[in-house]
């Protein structure tokens, strides 16, 4: 038996519950882990809820976490009983032990860390390809990143600003504010008491951004708009104030003959092909001192509904991380 965090019913933290759940031993081309940190995100909190549906109930929570290889299927070659791993990958991550296949698995490089790992697979791996594959950012471009001291939000500054672009970040606090200039923002608006379009209008000087990266959903929109230039790209990439309402497609013709896309990670690290090149750019970014990993809040396994609580009362900053 191993300790995991299921939800029976959606609804509010309180339906995490911690229990005991068999796993069984992996089958083809699977692999057992014992997990050492499980990474805290907002599509927990969608799962939980409800507003992402789950293929059934009960269901364990989480989606990515890092530990060592404890057995391996038949037909697996490449993980071996102690190697270091992370990985991305549907639920079942709020738990000690996990089966899961192999070919979701990457090896941990020595200097990247259990922590470092269980939030690089989805925050880290998100920032990556919102980055260099939905927008290819390069030196000189403006971008507005929403949620800027949030898991994803430092990550993203700090790599926007990496590849030189000039970043603009907006925060719910005058702290998270500090944190988001830390992390590579040249310019941050308090979006809760300033109008945000047109501060971006003033630090822009009126030629506005050439992509949003907003996971913050219905009350950035239709701000978010506002702040493209003529053809540049709004990447609605989330929706921690609740989904973008739907809107009429020649609302992108009003605002400047707009691009916009809606992008999910499963569909940019859907090979294997393309989750190794997105690990090893991500590893090596840390590595080289490029990234530095925010993480600023552990909790354990079975306080899990805590971390919830925090996360979706906009108490956290940076990457969260879950002990078994
Ligand atoms: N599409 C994808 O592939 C993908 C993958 C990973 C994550 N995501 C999305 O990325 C976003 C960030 O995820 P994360 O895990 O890193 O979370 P997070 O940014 O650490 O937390 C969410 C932040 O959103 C802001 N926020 C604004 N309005 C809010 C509200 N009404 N309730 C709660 N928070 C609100 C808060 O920051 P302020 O206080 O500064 O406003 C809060 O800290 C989420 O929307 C998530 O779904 C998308």
């Amino acid at each position: 038996m191993t300790k995991a965090v299921r939800v029976h019913k959606v609804g509010g933290p309180e339906v995490l519950t911690y229990e005991e759940v068999e796993v069984g031993p992996p089958g083809n081309g699977e692999v057992r882990i014992r997990q050492h940190a499980v990474g805290l995100n907002f599509i927990d909190v969608y799962f939980r809820t409800g507003l992402y549906k789950a293929p059934g109930l009960p269901f364990i929570a989480g989606n990515e976490a890092a530990g060592e290889v404890l057995a391996v299927g038949p037909g697996v070659t490449n993980f071996h009983p102690g190697d270091r791993v992370a990985y991305y990958y549907n639920l079942g991550g709020y738990a000690s032990e996990r089966v899961i296949p192999a070919d979701k698995l990457v090896k941990l490089p020595d200097h990247i860390t259990y922590e470092q790992g269980a939030v690089l697979m989805l925050k880290g791996l998100t920032v990556w390809y919102l980055l260099h594959k939905t927008f290819k950012v390069e030196q000189g471009h403006r971008v507005l990143i929403h949620a800027a001291a949030g898991g994803i939000g430092l990550l993203a500054c700090q790599w926007a600003r990496a590849l030189g672009a000039h970043v603009i970040g907006t925060v719910g606090s005058k702290a998270k504010a500090d944190l988001a200039l830390a992390n590579g923002c040249d310019h941050v608006i308090l979006y809760n008491e300033e109008n945000f379009v047109e501060r971006v209008k003033q630090i822009s000087r009126g030629e506005l951004c050439d992509v949003v990266y907003d996971g913050v959903g219905k009350t950035t929109f239709p701000g978010s708009l506002s702040c493209l230039r003529p053809r540049g790209l709004f990447v609605s990439f989330g929706n921690a104030s609740g989904p973008v309402p739907p809107f009429p497609l020649a609302e992108l013709n009003n605002h400047g003959s707009l691009f916009a896309t809606r992008p999910k990670l499963n569909d940019y690290v859907g090979t294997r092909k393309e989750l190794l090149e997105g690990a090893d750019t991500l590893f090596a970014a840390v590595i080289n001192g490029k990234l530095h990993v925010p993480i600023n809040h552990a909790y354990a396994l079975k306080d899990a509904a805590k971390a919830h609580v925090d996360l979706e009362s906009r108490a956290t900053t940076g990457a969260a991380i879950l002990r078994p």
